[in-house]
């Protein structure tokens, strides 16, 4: 049931964990990550690809020309030849590769969005309304708070440690918004030591997810799905920062990285290195200490894959701000939260966040 179709209408997680696990089922215990070849029906210039990359390429390939999947296929049957513009993009997916082999060491510096930026065409004549002869590009600043001094200002700024550690647990009452603005029933529970459960409605599809402090889970319909370690890392990720989880201990090293400017404020950007060693950027406004905007960059073949999420709207429940206004996207992919309550301190049944 699951196709092209439901990777716009549900998270990209289903998407992606869908695409890998319908076709063959990967081997959890094999430390050598599948390639495409032995898990893909036609693939040619995307062989030696570790077979879980395939989702997010496809997803950035399209997010990048700015089209979707019936571009270079028809309907779910994506194996099938002479579709669309999927000959070319095979010859751009060689010529990227190559790029990066002979000129960059093989790290994927360029990117099909490095000229495509959008389009489908990229545009390359210069437009006159750039500024012109500046010296060079203008930096960001490299001095500010150090990584304990904004996570202490976060804390305080939310209403301060003793509040934020009296609150047990949360559940919150939320809606899923599709960027055409169709609207899902979500509601989430997340306890202080990180673990979580989310549960969204799709008409008759449940899609539920969790962490019982040991594992990461996904099912749609009480089907399990096969999770990335992104993905898991990403459904722990919320609850953790929600509940003010110590940061020095979801990530294997946290640091003051840039002061930036975000949306015409200064922010204050710390880089995290995750345990499964993928970056995250945590963005704090420098004027009111709250998290604004959190990024995670999972490495592919074909550049990061970049998670997305903006924090908005903070409001006070149990004399805590929490943001009510969530706004995440991936590549080719967009959704927003929008929390109506947040009840704090309820009695949980422990079993709600196991699969
Ligand atoms: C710009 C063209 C383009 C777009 C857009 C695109 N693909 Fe592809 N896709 C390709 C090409 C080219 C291949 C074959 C790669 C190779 O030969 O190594 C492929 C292969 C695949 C495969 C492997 C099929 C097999 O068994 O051989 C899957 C699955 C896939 N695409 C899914 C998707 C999904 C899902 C989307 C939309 C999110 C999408 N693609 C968007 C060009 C595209
Ligand atoms: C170095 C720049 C560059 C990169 C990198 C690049 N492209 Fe292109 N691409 C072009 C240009 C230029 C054209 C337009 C060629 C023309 O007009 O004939 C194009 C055209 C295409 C077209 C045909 C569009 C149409 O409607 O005719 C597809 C599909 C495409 N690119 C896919 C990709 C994909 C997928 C990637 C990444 C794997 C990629 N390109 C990376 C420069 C690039």
């Amino acid at each position: 049931m699951f196709g092209a179709e439901p990777c716009f209408a549900l998270a990209a997680s289903v998407c992606i964990g869908t695409i890998v696990s319908a076709q063959t089922g990967t081997n959890p215990s094999n430390s050598e990550p599948t390639k495409s070849r032995d898990q893909f029906k036609n693939v040619r210039v995307l062989g030696d690809m570790p077979a879980d990359q395939m989702g997010k390429v496809m997803n950035m390939m399209s997010a990048s020309l700015g089209v979707n999947c019936s571009y270079c296929h028809e309907g779910t049957n994506f194996a099938v030849e002479n579709v669309g513009h999927k000959d070319v993009a095979r010859s751009m997916i060689s010529m990227t590769l190559q790029m990066n082999q002979a000129h960059f060491g093989g790290a994927a510096q360029v990117t099909c969005n490095t000229c495509h930026r959008g389009q489908a065409i990229p545009n390359s004549l210069i437009s006159t309304n750039l500024p012109i002869g500046r010296s060079s590009p203008s930096k960001n600043v490299t001095e500010g708070n150090s990584a304990k001094e904004v996570l202490a200002k976060f804390d305080k700024a939310r209403g301060g440690t003793a509040k934020i550690t009296a609150i047990k647990n949360r559940h919150v009452i939320a809606e899923r918004v599709e960027p055409n603005g169709k609207t899902e029933p979500e509601e989430l529970w997340q306890a202080a030591d990180g673990r979580s459960r989310m549960v969204t409605l799709y008409g008759n599809t449940i899609v539920a997810e969790g962490f019982d402090s040991k594992n990461t889970w996904k099912s749609v319909n009480d089907q399990p799905i096969v999770l990335k370690v992104d993905e898991g890392e990403q459904i722990q990720r919320e609850a953790q920062i929600a509940m003010g989880v110590d940061l020095h201990s979801v990530y294997k090293e946290i640091a003051f990285e840039s002061r930036v400017d975000w949306l015409g404020r200064p922010a204050d950007v710390l880089r995290g290195v995750s345990f499964n060693l993928i970056e995250e950027r945590l963005y704090f406004d420098v004027e009111n200490g709250l998290l604004v905007k959190r990024t995670a960059q999972v490495p592919t073949v074909l550049g990061a894959f970049e998670y997305e999420v903006l924090y908005k709207d903070y409001r006070e429940y149990a004399g805590v701000l929490h943001p009510t206004r969530l706004e995440f996207a991936v590549p080719n992919i967009r959704w927003a939260r929008r929390v109506s309550e947040i009840k704090c301190n309820s009695v949980l049944d422990e079993k709600l966040f196991r699969p």
